[in-house]
């Protein structure tokens, strides 16, 4: 069986779908290997690396698909990419379902079977494949840096013979996975940490990392976690209650962080423009939730704006700005995935489509698209979190 790995295509992406540990493991497991060439450099993965692992090295992306049974890709194939692969091949990737459009149909079409790694299911047995555990861990931990690095102020408190610097101030919006580390890289730093989240569940972590969490707690809040352990877009009573506990807390903060994400939907809009315009001078905001809509109204996607010495820092594909770790556990995550789904004797795919983690993230199969929250006419308020456990 032919594993092919591609080179990235889209803007602003520099992750590689495959390391050289994985392609070892894959040698062993009996499947063959082809790389495009190229396709690990900005994740600092040399051809010379994949080829030292046992895989081989193709000029283009079409030579690297050639007779391919299983492509490991990180972003939805684009369009033009879809000619060159074979039809009834397995595709494993970020498909981004939800806003795909037409690009999915364009994967049916193609004949793909196309599993969406971000729709794997929340349960234990996934854990060692779940993508957006393993990238969010990490864009936490880089807002918190490109959030310093556009700070003008020290995060810890420093006593020194010229005079004490405070403490900065730090709020954490959304306290998931992203959250979570974001609070515990500021509290390294020695920062003072408060964050905030419409689970429940968030508050006894965020306490435990040391943060304080700042939420109104009311009835809705009891009810605000799906099954899947996401969180439900809130009632507008909730979000004008929300809004004015924002709004007192920020003119406090030095710098914020915003991770808050509703699957499924467009991200919440979390701060206005008053509430950015009633921050210090010199605070500085870094909106994670930039490539779903944004949880700033003032972020500039793909920039760092400045709004009355507030800086609002909105990079793209956080995760993919580290992209040697980012690279190194996806890539782990689809090996995971891939190696659940191949007969150890055979060598070959044996895939149990009854299987939870199978029928959570296939997509699309045999001309359609068959996941049941994309299916037009079905609609459901969980998406992405029906799935999980
Ligand atoms: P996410 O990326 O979908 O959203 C980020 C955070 O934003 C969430 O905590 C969400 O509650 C919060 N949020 C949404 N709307 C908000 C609003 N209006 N105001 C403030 N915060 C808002 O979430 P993520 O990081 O994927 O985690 C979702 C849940 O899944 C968490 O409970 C996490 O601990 C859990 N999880 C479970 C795993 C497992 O069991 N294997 C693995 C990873 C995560």
């Amino acid at each position: 069986m032919k594993i092919a790995v591609l080179k990235e295509r889209r803007a602003h992406e520099h992750r590689v779908a495959a390391s050289p540990d994985t392609i070892k493991k894959m040698v062993k497991l009996g499947l063959e290997v082809a790389v495009e060439n190229g396709a690990g450099q900005s994740a600092s993965y040399l051809d010379e690396d994949y080829e030292d692992a046992g895989a081989t090295i193709a000029k283009t992306a079409a030579a690297t698909m050639k007779g391919a049974d299983v492509i490991l890709k990180v972003q939805r194939p684009e369009p033009s990419e879809l000619k060159s692969m074979p039809s009834g091949a397995h595709l494993f990737a970020l498909i981004d379902p939800y806003r795909a459009g037409d690009e999915l149909k364009a994967i049916a079409d193609a004949g793909l079977t196309a599993f969406a790694m971000e729709f794997m299911p929340r349960i234990t047995r996934a854990q060692s494949m779940d993508v957006l555990s393993s990238q969010a861990n990490l864009a936490g931990y880089k807002a918190v840096l490109d959030g310093c690095a556009n700070f003008g102020r020290a995060l810890p408190m420093m006593m020194t013979a010229a005079g004490k610097i405070p403490p900065a101030q730090v709020m954490v919006m959304g306290a998931g996975v992203a959250g979570l580390q974001a609070i515990a890289t500021a509290k390294r730093l020695g920062a003072i940490v408060n964050a905030t989240d419409v689970r429940p569940a968030a508050k006894e972590q965020v306490e435990s990392l040391g943060g304080k969490f700042v939420a109104v707690e009311d009835e809705e809040f009891k009810q605000a976690e799906t099954a899947g352990g996401y969180a439900k877009e809130m009632s507008a009573e909730y979000k004008k209650k929300q809004a004015a506990l924002i709004a007192e807390t920020l003119p406090k903060m030095d710098l914020v962080i915003t991770t808050a994400l509703i699957p499924g939907r467009p991200a919440p809009v979390l701060i206005d423009e008053d509430m950015v315009k009633s921050m210090k001078p010199g605070a500085v905001i870094v909106d994670l939730a930039v490539d779903n809509g944004g949880n700033c109204a003032l972020s500039k996607p793909g920039d760092v704006a400045v709004v009355e010495d507030v800086t609002i820092v909105g990079y793209h594909n956080v995760p993919s700005r580290l992209a040697a770790d980012a690279s190194m556990l996806y890539a782990n995550n689809i090996f995971n995935f891939l190696s659940l789904l191949v007969d150890k004797e055979s060598k070959d795919l044996a895939i149990d489509w009854d299987d939870e983690i199978v029928k959570g993230t296939l997509v699309t199969k045999d001309g359609k698209i068959v996941h049941p929250n994309l299916v037009p006419a079905e609609s459901s308020d969980d998406k992405a979190g029906a799935s999980a456990a």
